[in-house]
């Protein structure tokens, strides 16, 4: 996929609109359980601040539009990694009379009814902020949301640093996975997997199903007649984690496998009595070397504690969703605005 890098265009002294995806997960206290999803958008960041664009203008969203979260504890975390303030605005005039920050935020684009409708007048808004658009927010790519497709329609855009490394690896795993190729999947967002699961079906050897999505297949998954064998836990439905059993066979099929695909986690691993099931997952994925690894997603990020082993997965993707939709379909709607639009710069 030939994408147009944020690197091949001269940004001195233009104000750059950057979508990040730092919808990170959030603890009780709202403090950030893991800050990978900010920590990649850097690179990015800084390579615009040190080739003189003259204002960073950030966007994201947090959560479902119907939690009206805001970005605050994120915008905090992200000033002490980026060493710099962060002015977070909550309008859009607000953003566009700030002349003075170099780097500035709106607050969560789900706060407007427009983001995810990608209503054309908040499109042309958002892009009324800046000059050009860089895409760095890879988990959001599925998504015809304004901030992701409509604003692409309105600016020059262009892919991101860290957006590129995702599509690479991720490509290839699609165009060449050796066999036998083991997909782990669990966690939420199950209306969302379920499409992907039969897609994936056709494609992979093993289908590993845990965590909701699991409780939401027991009973139901001779519906999924792909070529793929598809296991699903021994204890039955309403689990809240994967029993030992099952976290033998999962082991055995991981063992055997020469790709390996794991996204979200197998039971409610926010709370410790159930990280078990997730953290024998992690830890037959990093046993088998012989493997080509990627893993993803905003949950399962932050359910991997251990930083040692989390260097060993050949690729830890930022996105969920998106990274199955890229794995199974091959593009995605965020990612078609950064190849067919005429560089304009
Ligand atoms: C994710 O968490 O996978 C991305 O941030 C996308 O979030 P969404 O499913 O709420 O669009």
């Amino acid at each position: 996929m030939n994408l147009r890098l944020i690197n091949s265009c001269d940004v001195a002294g233009k104000r750059v609109v950057v979508r990040v995806d730092w919808n990170v997960t959030l603890g009780k206290a709202l403090q950030i359980i893991d800050g990978t999803r900010i920590i990649r958008t850097l690179p990015t960041i800084n390579w615009l601040k040190n080739n003189g664009a003259k204002q960073i203008i950030l966007l994201s969203h947090l959560g479902k539009a119907e939690e009206k979260r805001s970005l605050e504890p994120v915008v905090g975390y992200a000033e002490q990694l980026l060493g710099e303030e962060i002015s977070l605005h909550s309008t859009a005039e607000q953003c566009q009379s700030d002349t003075v920050s170099r780097v500035i935020m709106l607050e969560n684009v789900r706060l407007w009814a427009g983001e995810d409708s990608n209503d054309p007048s908040f499109a042309r808004e958002l892009s009324s902020l800046g000059e050009l658009y860089v895409n760095e927010a890879f988990g959001e790519c599925h998504r015809e949301s304004a901030s992701i497709v409509g604003i692409a329609e309105y600016l020059p855009a262009y892919a991101g640093l860290w957006l590129e490394e995702e599509v690479t690896a991720i490509l290839k795993v699609r165009e060449n996975p050796e066999h036998p190729f083991v997909v782990v999947m669990g966690g939420a967002k199950v209306a969302d997997k379920l499409p992907l699961l039969k897609l994936l079906s056709e494609r992979a050897d093993t289908i590993l199903v845990g965590g909701r999505l699991a409780n939401e297949l027991q009973g139901e998954s001779t519906k999924l007649v792909g070529r793929a064998k598809i296991i699903l836990p021994l204890e039955g439905s309403e689990i809240l984690d994967i029993g030992e059993e099952t976290r033998k066979i999962f082991a055995e099929e991981i063992k055997k496998a020469k790709t390996i695909v794991w996204n979200g986690p197998m039971g409610m691993v926010e709370d410790v009595r159930y990280r078990a099931g997730t953290e024998a997952v992690f830890e037959a994925i990093v046993r088998n070397k012989g493997a080509y690894s990627l893993v993803g997603g905003g949950d399962t990020l932050a359910a991997l504690g251990n930083e040692a082993q989390v260097a060993e997965i050949d690729h830890v993707s930022t996105g969920g969703g998106a990274m199955l939709s890229l794995l199974e379909k091959g593009d995605l709607p965020g990612l078609m605005m950064l190849e067919s639009l005429p560089n304009s710069e």
